[in-house]
């Protein structure tokens, strides 16, 4: 029997699923485990299941001890894993692809939405009682349709997008990933453009690539200058992808009209004066919120840990480089 330890109390069929063959261990504090207690909580496990905010560090896997044998997380980003260490150390590194792609793609489109109708502030507005009648200059914002959406990695989310997006608001679908994908570009009449050339024309930019040290601060200074001043910026993907302290003079200075943002570059520390911003919408890492995405990806993190404890690769092995 090998022990399985899980990090939260998460989906109790997905508990039950690997409590049929092993033994399992739940953190069931409903509270995050702190980096000293994440080092006892591992001693001994074949497998951890965890979530993004726990941090897999060399030290956590010596913690857990040479029989180690997978780290599953319930996340579609692996960032926070050390994969040179588990490389080193022959773990395998599985996460859950194409569990939350609705979620998340319905959370970006709902932040540009909210962006453009101003629904936080016209909801604050009539919470103030400050509604007095139909007035045709209240709120007035961009329509969508017809406007050009600039997705920025075009994987299970960044599709999803363009499907809801494209097919859904009528937006014209502009793209850039690491290189041309001529299936997704005849599946949504999309057009590839190098990034540089993309900001200048987008409407919305919205950004859906793995952290990476080629996707940290993507959306730097200099490229937010690119943007259209009209512009809205949505971040569903990893805090750093943006430089946030660059992102919040720019929206200062209206460089660009807005930003909706899920993740934070210091998460879940904000930036100085992004709070201050009425230009921003800002949720707090719930894109893949849904019931729906919670249980799959459960189940996708359970089902990678139950191939690999019985000696069958598992199905969602991140390939550490
Ligand atoms: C992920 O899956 O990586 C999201 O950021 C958390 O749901």
């Amino acid at each position: 029997m090998s022990k399985i330890v899980v990090t939260w109390p998460i989906s109790e069929s997905a508990i039950a699923k690997l409590k049929e063959k092993h033994e399992v261990v739940v953190n069931d504090k409903e509270q995050a485990l702190t980096a000293e207690e994440l080092l006892q909580f591992v001693a001994g496990a074949d497998a951890i299941l965890c979530l993004l905010s726990n941090k897999i560090t060399r030290e956590v896997l010596d913690a857990a001890g040479p029989q180690l044998k997978i780290v599953a997380t319930m996340s579609v980003g692996y960032d926070h894993i050390d994969l040179a260490a588990t490389k080193a150390k022959n773990v395998t590194v599985a996460a859950t692809p194409g569990m939350s792609d609705e979620a998340v793609a319905e959370h970006a489109v709902t932040l540009m939405l909210s962006l453009a109708k101003s629904i936080p502030q016209a909801d604050a507005f009539v919470r103030a009682g400050k509604y007095k009648g139909w007035d045709p200059t209240l709120f007035v914002g961009p329509e969508l349709g017809g406007k050009v959406l600039g997705i920025v990695g075009v994987g299970h989310i960044g599709s999803t997008i363009a499907k809801i997006a494209g097919f859904g608001l009528g937006m014209a679908i502009g793209y850039n990933d690491v290189k041309p994908n001529p299936d997704f570009e005849s599946q949504f009449n999309a057009t590839y453009f190098e990034l540089d050339a993309l900001l200048p024309i987008a409407d919305v930019i919205t950004l859906h690539v793995p952290l990476l040290p080629t996707t940290t601060h993507l959306m730097n200074a200099e490229r937010l200058a690119k943007m259209k001043p009209t512009a809205y910026l949505i971040n569903t993907s990893r805090g750093p992808v943006v430089d946030e302290a660059a992102l919040v003079s720019a929206l200062q200075n209206k460089q660009i009209a807005g930003a909706g943002l899920d993740v934070y570059e210091n998460e879940p520390s904000l930036t100085p004066g992004l709070i201050d911003l009425p230009n921003v919408v800002l949720t707090p890492h719930i894109a893949s919120a849904t019931r729906e995405s919670r249980e799959a990806m459960a189940h996708k993190a359970a089902d990678n840990i139950i191939a690999v404890l019985s000696g069958q690769p598992a199905p969602d092995d991140v390939k550490a480089p």
